[in-house]
């Protein structure tokens, strides 16, 4: 008998503490919910204790996330004008005293405790979420496949030469996301191509290898600042890609040739061997055809048996040298960089030394 009372006291009083605690939660604003409200436009409930990248992705707003929320890419960063707590140590490192005074954070670091009052870039606000079906699969190099996809629902996609998209998948790691750049023309609206590295050991890149035609995949975009449309004028453009950063470069120049652009279009592409090189027969007869357009494959380390009888060494190597013989550079000349790390730095070292403003130098890498 006095089992029984104690059991039922237990029950009423974790009932009556239970009671309480919802009473507090709803007099003080504890609830499980907070406000987030965007831009003064847009406000929305959201949990607390979630992350606030995937949140506002619920709410349809995608932010660029290149590096899936490691918080190391620096790219899902918005303004938080209330309620984001401390920034957290990854933070520290991504972004500069200066932009961690003025209020900016990375929406994958950021958890939501609060209400939220968030400042959001407009241009921002415009990429949506699409589905789209693969149509085309091709080898373009080694470990290289070029894949074209449909867009579902009569959807069209507008993006700027040079953009990418972020493809999200659930894999059996983790929720991937990844950023990929559209290689196809953007007066192309309803398909879109990519050129896809195969990775060593990496999800998305050999879950995008592996897929069958008709497979239908989601993404969101567009995204990136490193583009060429109506507004950027100039006498010359100097693209400079290493390997698969052709994608965004091929992007470009169809975007230019097929707009009847007058402008000196000038690529470099450096890669290992020619097993690495693609495009290239197409390229060549574009510089046949187009007297504006020059071309400059470049291999590191050709194979024997390639016979290569074109530019060696490094990329930047072969530029250098190129810029030092031809008098391209003028205060109107736009540069496009796209690659790894590394050569891009290399190559923007050197473009600054040889006179070019930062702020005509553009550049996207693919790794961070
Ligand atoms: C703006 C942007 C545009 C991009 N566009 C393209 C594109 O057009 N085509 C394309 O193929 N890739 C592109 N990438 C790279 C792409 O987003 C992925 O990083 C890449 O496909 C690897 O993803 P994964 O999931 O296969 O590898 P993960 O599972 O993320 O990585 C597996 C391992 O490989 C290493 N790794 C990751 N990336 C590389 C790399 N590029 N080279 C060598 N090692 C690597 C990682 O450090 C890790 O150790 C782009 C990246 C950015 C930021
Ligand atoms: S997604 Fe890369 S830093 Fe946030």
């Amino acid at each position: 008998m006095l089992l029984l009372y104690s059991i039922i006291s237990v029950v009423v009083l974790v009932i009556l503490l239970c009671f309480i605690i919802l009473l507090l939660e709803k007099i003080l604003g504890f609830s499980g919910e907070v406000e987030v409200s965007v831009n003064s436009e847009k406000t929305f409930k959201a949990k607390r204790g979630l992350k606030l990248l995937p949140v506002l992705a619920e709410n349809n707003i995608y932010l660029p996330a290149a590096c899936g929320s490691k918080g190391n890419c620096g790219r899902c960063r918005l303004k938080v004008i209330s309620g984001g707590g401390y920034p957290t140590a990854l933070e520290k490192i991504s972004l500069s005293e200066k932009d961690i005074k003025e209020g900016l954070r990375l929406a994958c670091q950021v958890k939501i405790r609060e209400n939220l009052i968030l400042d959001i870039p407009k241009e921002l606000l415009n990429a949506r979420s699409f589905n789209a079906k693969l149509i085309e699969i091709k080898d373009l190099a080694y470990k290289i496949k070029g894949l074209r996809f449909k867009l579902e629902d009569g959807e069209k996609l507008n993006f700027e030469a040079g953009q990418y998209i972020q493809i999200t998948k659930d894999l059996p790691r983790e929720r991937a996301v990844r950023a990929y750049s559209i290689s196809s023309s953007p007066n192309i609206k309803d398909e879109f191509t990519l050129d896809i590295q195969l990775v060593d050991g990496g999800l998305m890149s050999s879950y995008l290898h592996s897929l069958k035609l008709d497979t239908i995949i989601s993404f969101c975009g567009s995204f990136g600042d490193m583009y060429v449309n109506s507004e950027n004028k100039s006498d010359c453009f100097l693209l400079v890609a290493g390997g698969v950063g052709l994608a965004p470069m091929r992007s470009i120049i169809s975007y230019l040739i097929e707009n009847s652009s007058k402008s000196k279009i000038i690529l470099f592409h450096g890669v290992r061997s020619k097993k690495n090189l693609y495009f290239e027969n197409e390229y060549k007869k574009l510089q046949k055809d187009n007297s504006n357009f020059e071309y400059y494959p470049v291999l590191s380390e050709p194979a024997l048996e390639d016979g290569w009888i074109g530019k060696t060494g490094l990329v930047t190597q072969a530029l250098e040298e190129y810029l030092n013989e031809k008098n391209i550079i003028s205060s109107s000349l736009q540069a496009y960089l796209c690659g790894p790390s590394k050569m891009m730095e290399v190559t923007t070292k050197l473009l600054l030394e040889k006179g070019i403003e930062s702020s005509k130098i553009h550049s996207d890498p693919f790794s961070f």
